[in-house]
């Protein structure tokens, strides 16, 4: 029973292990190309189905070499080992397995030679047969090699590196790598967790461990009460897992109005340019006051009191970043030139703020204020339809966090983005969109002028079962989505976030 359980691996691990999304191996067995059993895919298939895949080109077993090498020996020890204590835990549990299993075989070995010394015993043709058969199957089996015994290998390993999370009542999955908090492994994965100061002070990022174990990785001040302690609550911000299989109950946002409202101060890292019309604003919020948000979403920033008399010094921006990096902020400011060339209908808040910027009136190192987070241009989390984006100029500041959010998700079977600029040059991060594309086998990236955008989508006929995000400015983004409703694309399935 245990030999066999070895060679079958959930989805989650078996994709980590082969560094393959965890969609991609849920296509093939909607296809009926890979046999799936309760949930669990066998050695055996993955490898058959995958005949050409080579481990040495997947994640994990670069991981597993570069462990060997010395030259990183200390740099992994310190960021990518587990604890010496979850070491030896989940290599004590591999122990067990292991003695279990030659338990099994010891008695299979014995009720073998019983029947072998049974059938020498009572010679007969019939029973001759029989013992020949025997002795040539069990030859056989000695001398033939361990079939992909390299796989079963690495994925040993990997239970022992990195320990896996099963989520309730989501179902959701995580992996935890090294000594890093839930946290900060439940974020990085894209999930939403409730969590406020990511110190162990304020307790709102509570779990109930419901299998497996823990280890708190820094003290805490915050006080369980008697009933959560018996019920097993941890903090996910201070604590990490020692076994290599855990099963948490965790409070998580499905929507934004999960979220509340907050009020941070953060430190300004940096002011880039990107292009001409493009400034890159990079925020840092204080490791006990992070921003939670969903990917998609706007927030408020205000400058410093005083850097200029007389400016609108708030304005509202779309984070461009992930959600699973919650202390880095990261915005697209279209420079004030970009700005008053706009159309914007809104009126133009942004304006004094973007002024300051470029005249280096704010600089590294000053605090601006962050409040939000706002709107509801976010994933959809329960579809499981394609993902198109389509970015129009700086729309494309929230579909970056978008993408971002999907790709860490495995949100969906292919993504699509569109990016149309509405002149030369626009889109103003071409590198990153072809570095997804050229990462990821389901990712497309097309860029294209404003002017050639609806005749594109209406010769995509896969749009219409698709989740499609639009961004851009309200004048163009409204004629575009109004196009796309003419043609049948249900309400469900069309996103909008109008800059
Ligand atoms: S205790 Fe505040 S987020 Fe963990």
């Amino acid at each position: 029973m245990l030999a066999a359980m070895s060679q079958r691996l959930t989805l989650s691990r078996a994709a980590h292990l082969l560094g393959i999304s965890r969609i991609a191996l849920q296509k093939r067995i909607r296809e009926g190309e890979l046999p799936s059993f309760d949930g669990m895919v066998s050695v055996d298939e993955l490898q058959r189905v995958w005949p050409q895949l080579d481990l040495d080109e997947s994640g994990s077993f670069e991981k597993t070499r570069a462990i060997r090498e010395d030259a990183f020996a200390r740099r992994l020890r310190e960021r990518v080992l587990p604890s010496q204590e979850a070491l030896a835990q989940r290599l004590f549990a591999q122990g067990q397995e292991l003695a279990e299993l030659q338990r099994t075989l010891t008695r299979y070995h014995a009720l073998f030679e019983a029947l072998q010394a049974r059938l020498a015993a009572a010679p007969a043709p019939a029973t001759e047969e029989l013992a020949q058969l025997l002795d040539e199957g069990l030859a056989q089996a000695l001398a033939a090699p361990a079939p992909h015994a390299d796989v079963s290998a690495l994925d040993a390993m990997l239970r022992v590196m990195s320990a896996h999370v099963t989520v309730r009542p989501s179902g959701r999955e995580f992996f935890v790598e090294g000594s890093e908090t839930l946290l900060k492994a439940a974020l990085r994965a894209g999930l939403t967790p409730n969590y406020g100061c990511g110190n162990g002070l304020c307790g709102l990022c509570k779990a109930r461990v419901v299998a497996g174990e823990t280890r708190a990785m820094a003290p805490s001040d915050y006080r369980f009460s008697a009933a959560e302690k018996a019920q097993n609550h941890v903090l996910m911000c201070v604590c990490t897992a020692l076994s290599s299989d855990l099963v948490l109950e965790v409070l998580e946002a499905g929507a934004p109005e999960d979220i509340p409202e907050q009020r941070i101060v953060a430190k300004l890292r940096s002011v880039d340019r990107l292009n001409d019309d493009m400034l890159r604003l990079h925020l840092q919020t204080p490791r006990s006051n992070r921003l939670r948000f969903l990917a998609g979403q706007r927030v408020t920033l205000g400058l410093p009191a005083g850097v200029a008399s007389g400016a609108d010094l708030h304005a509202e921006y779309p984070v461009a970043s992930c959600p699973c990096d919650d202390r880095n902020l990261i915005f697209h400011i279209p420079s004030p030139a970009r700005r008053v060339a706009s159309a914007n209908s809104r009126g133009d808040p942004a304006q004094g703020f973007a002024e300051c910027l470029e005249a280096g009136l704010v600089k590294a190192g000053d605090e601006l204020s962050v409040w939000g987070p706002w709107g509801s241009f976010v994933l959809d989390q329960g579809s499981l339809r394609s993902l198109v984006f389509i970015a129009i100029d700086e729309g494309f500041a929230p579909i970056n966090s978008l993408i971002e959010h999907a790709i860490a998700v495995d949100a969906a079977e292919s993504i699509t983005l569109y990016w149309a600029s509405s002149r030369p040059g626009g889109q103003y991060l071409p590198n990153q969109c072809r570095a997804w594309a050229a990462a990821l086998d389901e990712f497309s990236y097309l860029p294209l002028n404003l002017a050639e955008l609806p005749a594109t989508l209406a010769a995509n006929a896969a749009l219409a079962a698709s989740d499609i995000y639009l961004a851009g400015a309200a004048a163009q983004v409204e004629p575009l989505a109004t196009t796309l409703r003419a043609a049948g694309l249900p309400s469900r399935q069309l996103h909008i976030e109008a800059l």
